[in-house]
């Protein structure tokens, strides 16, 4: 059967690379209702209460099968522990987290950004790993990522050389989804481009403007050629102006709908109670399993 898995940390406010590269297509195959779709608040990744244990039981079975070389080489890794004197260990072994989290439920489609990639390639090496030595368990996990669109890789406004991020100190890098029009105009007008004012769509050379367009047709679901031919004339100091106003319209229903939820906390506690308690006989389930075919229950 088709599972699909995805996650998401909680600290901070979504921006539009976590809802064009994820939140979005979450939605589109939680409609569709194609098999189980189970989308989670990692909580144990930003440590907060650890409310499922299995995750962290199957994390230590799985940290015993890949090796500290392997998980030197992931990009949250070195780019977080950069600027890091003393490195937490957790930081170190959060893929290996991760892979618990999607081997648990038996995941088979997981949707994520670009970033997520290689982390989801650890999770493949564990699983061959796993049903190698343990018999056949888990099925390979498929990442489903949107490459084509940029969706996958919506980059800073301020480095277009990076990705769009949470946690990078400065606000004017990201739009969040909560942000008013006038800010969301004015980070789009203070968005870094380049010395050449023809609009054009050119991702190696001109990164800046190429975000912006990518932005642009993910927000109005025009394709990348239409709207550089519409920009024809326009320099790209006047363009941005019309991306503010796509990202403005795009994001109007769904800063609404935010809002709204946001008031109704018992509709919000409920939805979290019920789908805890769903993920929670998966996961319990499974460990189940695990323990058996490691011989964890034969000491009982
Ligand atoms: P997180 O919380 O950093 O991001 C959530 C999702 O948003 C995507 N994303 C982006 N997509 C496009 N452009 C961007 N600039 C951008 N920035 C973020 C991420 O790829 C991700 O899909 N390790 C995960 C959370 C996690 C998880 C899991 C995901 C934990 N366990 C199991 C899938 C399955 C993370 O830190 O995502």
């Amino acid at each position: 059967p088709k599972r699909v898995l995805s996650g998401i940390q909680p600290t901070g406010t979504l921006h539009l690379g976590n809802y064009f590269g994820a939140v979005e297509k979450w939605k589109h195959l939680q409609d569709k209702a194609d098999g189980d779709v189970i989308l989670s608040i990692v909580d144990l990744h930003s440590i907060t209460f650890p409310q499922v244990p299995q995750h962290v039981l199957l994390g230590w079975v799985l940290g015993s099968l890949t090796t500290m070389a392997r998980l030197y080489h992931f990009p949250q890794y070195k780019e977080k522990s950069e600027s890091l004197k003393d490195i937490p260990l957790g930081l170190f072994v959060y893929p290996v987290l991760q892979a618990a989290d999607i081997l648990l439920y038996k995941s088979t489609h997981v949707p994520v950004g670009e970033d997520q990639v290689q982390h989801l390639h650890l999770a493949q090496h564990l699983v061959h790993a796993f049903n190698n030595k343990y018999g056949v368990t888990f099925p390979i996990p498929e990442y489903l990522v949107e490459a084509q669109s940029g969706a996958g890789r919506i980059k800073s406004l301020k480095e277009p050389g990076r990705k769009m991020s949470k946690s990078h100190p400065d606000q004017k890098s990201r739009i969040e989804i909560t942000d008013s029009p006038d800010e969301i105009r004015s980070k789009i007008k203070k968005a870094l481009t380049d010395f050449t004012s023809e609009v054009e769509y050119d991702p190696e050379n001109r990164p800046g403007v190429s975000n912006l367009i990518d932005i642009h047709s993910l927000a109005t679901n025009k394709n990348r050629t239409d709207i550089v031919r519409e920009a024809a004339g326009l320099d790209t100091g006047q363009y941005k102006l019309v991306v503010a106003e796509a990202v403005i319209a795009k994001l109007a229903p769904i800063r609404a709908e935010l809002m709204k939820l946001l008031d109704s906390k018992e509709y919000l506690d409920n939805v979290l109670a019920e789908g805890s308690a769903k993920a929670e006989t998966i996961a319990a389930k499974t460990w189940e399993e695990v323990s058996r075919k490691i011989g964890f229950d034969d000491r009982h």
